[in-house]
């Protein structure tokens, strides 16, 4: 359940962009995924590396494992990677987890590229490796990713541009400008491969125009997702392109935190307000799409995330198969395929986010508040 608490906003250390693109359309279904080389009794420790607190959902998955953990037998570890050196504290935290004989690691990578060595070092050991919510890079020594469908977080987020447009831009064609998350975070690519798989055709037949000339991820990322990144960016193209009365329309944007950051820009700028997408579900983001400021977000909800992940050690202990998708476009890691548990994003706009967030008490009384 979602508590009342305050946003750690982190800078994440730069790190180069993997290239991990959408770059089959495959998917099929297996019925199991890899077996773990050891037991996981109950009462056994299972750690969970987590990033920076960059998002609101990475504070709450904290509070989700520590209860899930607890409540399904085993003991918990959860570690979140430092601020400032968020890379050599995760590779700390991991080796530390492994030291005192940790039966499995759940992993929400830091830089998602950067983690071999210690998953190598892990599966030695015959620890059970779970990559949570971001896959981990380049190694076959991943068991299992748990995540959302990414690339379908993309998709929708492109849909609701479109639907946003049209419903409060008339008819087009529409000026636009598209934004990315932090290269270091593999899910950044994916979301936007996703969104770019319903946008090209629109930039294409001229529906959309991108006044920048920005479309490629290496221009539009967001180093960091921090959210004074987005808001400069948004600003500096303001002053490039909008300045002498060319409309901005509508701005993709891959989450919430980001999405006020360029909300804050256009306002700053004097600019009507644009209609901008988001991701998470934010407390903050709320009130603004209840009052038509924000046009959309998406719900993945974390507890549920959280015990997809818990459920999955539990399954092994007891020695069962857990049930895992093969999905080349969202979990093909640059070496395998890892088999995933894969959850369902849902957006939100105005219309649907008291329905949306029923079994959310603090984002459904929210919704209400705003209706
Ligand atoms: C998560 C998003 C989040 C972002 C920034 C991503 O990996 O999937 O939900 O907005 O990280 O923290």
């Amino acid at each position: 359940m979602r508590k009342k608490y305050i946003v750690g906003i982190a800078a994440v250390a730069a790190a180069t962009a993997l290239a991990l693109s959408g770059c089959s359309t495959g998917r099929t279904t297996s019925g199991s995924g890899s077996s773990s080389s050891t037991s996981i009794p109950k009462g056994s420790l299972i750690g969970v590396a987590l990033p920076a607190k960059t998002s609101q959902n990475w504070v709450l998955a904290g509070q989700d494992f520590q209860s899930s953990i607890t409540k399904a037998g085993f003991k918990a570890d959860i570690q979140y990677a430092d601020n400032n050196t968020p890379v050599p504290s995760q590779q700390a935290e991991i080796n530390s987890m492994i030291t005192k004989g940790a039966k499995a690691i759940i992993i929400g990578a830091a830089d998602g590229s950067q983690l071999g060595t210690q998953v190598a070092q892990a599966k030695k050991q015959g620890i059970t490796v779970i990559a949570w919510d971001r896959n981990i890079l380049n190694t076959k020594n991943v068991d299992y990713y748990v995540a959302f469908n990414n690339f379908h977080v993309g998709e929708l987020q492109a849909q609701a541009l479109l639907d946003g447009l049209k419903k409060e831009k008339g008819s087009g064609p529409y000026n636009v400008e598209l934004f990315a998350g932090s290269p270091d975070d593999a899910n950044a690519t994916v979301f936007f491969n996703g969104a770019m798989s319903v946008l090209k055709p629109k930039i294409a037949d001229g529906t959309l125009k991108v006044v920048s000339g920005q479309t490629t991820f290496q221009k539009v990322n967001t180093q960091g997702w921090l959210a004074q990144n987005a808001q400069k960016r948004m600003t500096d193209l303001i002053t490039a392109n909008y300045a002498k009365g060319t409309k901005l329309d509508g701005v993709l944007s891959p989450n919430d935190t980001l999405a006020r950051a360029i909300l804050q820009a256009t306002k700053s700028a004097g600019l009507a307000n644009p209609v901008v997408t988001g991701q998470d579900s934010e407390t903050d983001s709320i009130p603004l799409i209840m009052n038509g400021t924000q046009y959309s977000t998406i719900y993945k909800d974390t507890t549920l995330e959280a015990n997809a992940a818990v459920d999955l050690v539990s399954t092994l202990s007891k020695g069962g198969k857990p049930k895992t998708v093969n999905d080349k476009t969202n979990n093909y890691n640059g070496t395998i395929t890892v088999p995933a548990v894969e959850l369902t994003p849902v957006l939100v706009t105005k219309d649907n986010a008291v329905a949306a967030y029923k079994n959310d008490p603090t984002l459904e009384k929210l919704a209400t508040a705003g209706q």
